[in-house]
């Protein structure tokens, strides 16, 4: 397959800080292959301080839309003119639309963790416990999303309380009925907790290329074998996190299917096509 690019091709694109492992530049242009739309989708290494000129650029150079990810994803919100309702409760967005020179914000990663739960974990959130390890924007809509489909109590440990808190702050307020509490990052709380959850969620960047010798629990004696452990990282496709947490008999899922839902409804704001999931998890998971 060969692509043309010409004086129509609409660009899209992913913005980020370390992105030279994001699957989504391969995976979107595949799919703008097989389809045969005159779209590209571009990588965009960018740096903090260039943040707020990258996101005029895009308005400046008629750019269609584009991916935000770590770690931009709160970051980003303030220079948007419109953001749709649950990215502006959760406080994060993964994906901004260019809609004539009005820059909206969405957050796909609400329907792209939940649909990952409950198709690839088959884990029904109802009645259930969890615990989030992070409190960035990646964890924000992971709570957000538990949140919504009626989850009984979410512990959320993150290295700097104050931002833990500040989700609890935040998302308690929309849902009234919700249990949440916060901790630190350390071994005692974590295991109380996590012998009473039947989930454990990384959302930090812990274990992330090239960091891959990191993870986010003190000790490994903490998974147990009642557990879903899903980690929201996709490279490498097993972390230590989740090695550690299959020789302790839990159940584990990685941060692909996640990446395919949320990547098929950007795609749908930007081109309004709407995508089979199926076909794409085949192809991503050949590639990843
Ligand atoms: P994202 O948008 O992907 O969620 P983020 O908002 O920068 O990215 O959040 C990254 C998360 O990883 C945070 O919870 C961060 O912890 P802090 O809030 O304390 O910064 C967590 N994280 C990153 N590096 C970490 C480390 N070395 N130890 C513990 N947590 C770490």
């Amino acid at each position: 397959m060969k692509k043309n690019i010409n004086g129509k091709t609409k660009i899209i694109g992913i913005i980020g800080k370390n992105i030279e492992n994001s699957l989504s530049p391969l995976f979107h242009n595949q799919i703008i292959l097989k389809h045969s739309l005159n779209f590209c989708y571009l990588p965009f290494q960018v740096t903090e301080t260039n943040l707020t000129k990258t996101i005029q650029g895009i308005k400046a150079l008629n750019i269609r839309g584009v991916n935000i990810t770590f770690p931009y994803k709160e970051k980003a919100i303030k220079f948007l003119d419109e953001v749709e309702e649950s990215a502006r409760r959760i406080g994060a967005v993964n994906t901004i639309v260019n809609n004539k020179g009005i820059l909206i914000g969405y957050n796909t990663d609400v329907i792209g963790f939940k649909k990952s739960l409950q198709e690839d974990g088959k884990f029904a959130i109802k009645g259930e416990k969890a615990v989030i390890l992070g409190a960035g924007g990646a964890a924000r809509a992971v709570v957000y999303a538990l949140l919504e489909e009626g989850i009984e109590e979410i512990f959320i440990f993150n290295r700097t309380l104050e931002k833990a808190k500040k989700i609890k702050q935040n998302l308690s307020s929309f849902f009234p009925k919700s249990r949440i509490s916060v901790f630190p990052l350390e071994e005692e709380d974590l295991k109380d907790k996590i012998e009473k959850a039947h989930l454990l969620i990384n959302t930090t960047s812990l274990g992330m290329a090239p960091q891959i010798d990191n993870t986010p629990l003190p000790d490994e004696k903490l998974f147990h074998p009642n557990l879903l452990v899903y980690d929201l990282i996709y490279r490498p496709a097993k972390t230590l996190f989740l090695r550690q947490a299959e020789r302790a008999g839990a159940k584990i899922i990685n941060g692909l299917p996640m990446l395919v839902y949320q990547g098929i409804e950007s795609f749908y704001l930007w081109t309004g096509l709407k995508l089979e999931s199926k076909e794409i998890l085949e192809t991503i998971e050949r590639i990843a």
